[in-house]
């Protein structure tokens, strides 16, 4: 049902401090920041061969980041970012197996425009992990 690693994504306390990081010690070219204000944050990627790695920083004072960066103040992994084929099969797959889908249980259009759905962290090893159909 899982198919490829879409991102990891890591809150950081300063997103221009942590683009510099990403440039001049590993190379990369990060994108530009976007504002996502229905998600309090805002968002660069870092494109890799392989999978994305996700910047995200709090955005207004509901960010649901924010309490993230407070138990975590030099930032941190937050989530991983897995892809499905189709949601509503992975829906009904993690359900039968007891894993709680965390809000309404459906899917909301995430930051990149496609279905998006985040998982119990007690239910999967201590991980929060959004599923992305695509
Ligand atoms: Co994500």
């Amino acid at each position: 049902m899982i198919g490829a690693l879409n991102h990891v994504a890591v809150v950081v306390p300063d997103l221009s401090k942590a683009c510099r990081l990403y440039e001049s010690a590993f190379g990369c070219t990060p994108s530009p920041p976007v504002a996502v204000p229905e998600h309090g944050v805002t968002v660069v990627f870092i494109e890799l061969s392989n999978t994305k790695i996700e910047l995200l920083e709090p955005l207004g004072a509901h960010s649901p980041v924010r309490k993230f960066l407070e138990r975590n103040p030099a930032g941190g992994i937050h989530h991983i970012c897995l892809e499905v084929p189709d949601m509503d099969e992975a829906v009904d797959r993690v359900a039968g197996a007891g894993v709680r889908v965390l809000g309404d249980g459906s899917a909301a259009i995430g930051a990149h425009g496609k279905p998006v759905l985040f998982l119990h962290p007690r239910d999967c090893l201590g991980t929060l992990v959004e599923l992305e159909e695509a």
